[in-house]
């Protein structure tokens, strides 16, 4: 069969695609072995993903890796999961650099450990220069943090006469949200089976397209990206309006 990287049309691809990498767990279970084997397993994922994103021209790839509510795991699990983030960021940064990839970051990360931190801004400051992928790494994020955030900043702004209330638009509120500067994705893929946005981009994903699949995320490779970009390319997307309007 005539793989999706064939099929895809290099002049529809989506500037933002962003993925709910689920399932780690369930894969360790499957294979005998502990979540954070799973996790580990993970990692081979999220370079794969970040390769085909680069080949296809995607132009920001954005990876929940560590969700607000993901504190709330065994304290192991946690420490765990940073102690690999410190690791995996130290050594795919040579690797990112030679694909001219720039990286980012969303979410608390004030809360996240200072190694995690220390290791997330060298990397950061390594790759600053860099003009290819935009890799945004979600962590201890929440789309309802960073809305609260938002609305705290918008907030103190009207309460010193810096902003008029009556102006406030859509405009002006992405304008503080963590996300600020960088479009909303045209496609937002969750592999594991589940069916939940589990408080991801909220307010950016308003009229993103969304894409589901069985595969658990260690299991997940370049292939699956383009095949869901495929899916997205066939779809209409209507914001609203009809079809003549869109077609016409
Ligand atoms: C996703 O896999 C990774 C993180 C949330 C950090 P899970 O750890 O949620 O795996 P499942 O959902 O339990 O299988
Ligand atoms: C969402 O996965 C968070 C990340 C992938 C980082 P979860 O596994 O935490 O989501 P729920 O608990 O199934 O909704
Ligand atoms: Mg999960």
């Amino acid at each position: 069969m005539e793989s999706f990287r064939n099929r895809l049309d290099t002049k529809k691809v989506p500037k933002h695609v962003a993925i709910i990498m689920d399932g780690n767990g369930r894969w360790a279970e499957q294979h005998g072995s502990s979540r954070i084997m799973g996790h580990e397993h993970g990692v081979e994922s999220v370079r794969s993903a970040v390769e085909g994103a680069g080949e296809i021209g995607i132009r920001h790839l954005t990876l929940y890796a560590f969700s607000t509510e993901n504190w709330e795991r065994p304290k192991a699990e946690v420490d765990a999961l940073m102690s690999l983030f410190v690791q995996a960021i130290e050594n795919e940064t040579d690797k990112l650099m030679k694909n001219n990839v720039r990286l980012s970051a969303i979410g608390n990360i004030a809360a996240m450990p200072a190694d995690v931190k220390a290791n997330l801004d060298r990397c950061i400051d390594r790759l600053k220069e860099n003009t290819g992928l935009n890799l945004i790494l979600a962590l201890s994020y929440s789309g309802q943090w960073d809305i609260i955030n938002a609305v705290k900043q918008i907030a103190a702004e009207a309460a010193n006469q810096q902003l008029d209330p009556e102006k406030i638009n859509n405009e002006v509120f992405r304008k503080h949200l963590s996300t600020s500067g960088i479009p909303d994705p045209e496609l937002l893929i969750r592999t594991s089976g589940e069916y939940r946005i589990s408080n991801f981009l909220l307010w950016e994903i308003a009229y993103t397209e969304l894409y589901f699949m069985p595969k658990l995320w260690p299991d997940f490779r370049k292939e699956d990206l383009f095949e869901a970009v495929v899916d997205y390319q066939n779809r209409e997307r209507r914001f609203g309006k009809t079809r003549e309007q869109i077609t016409n």
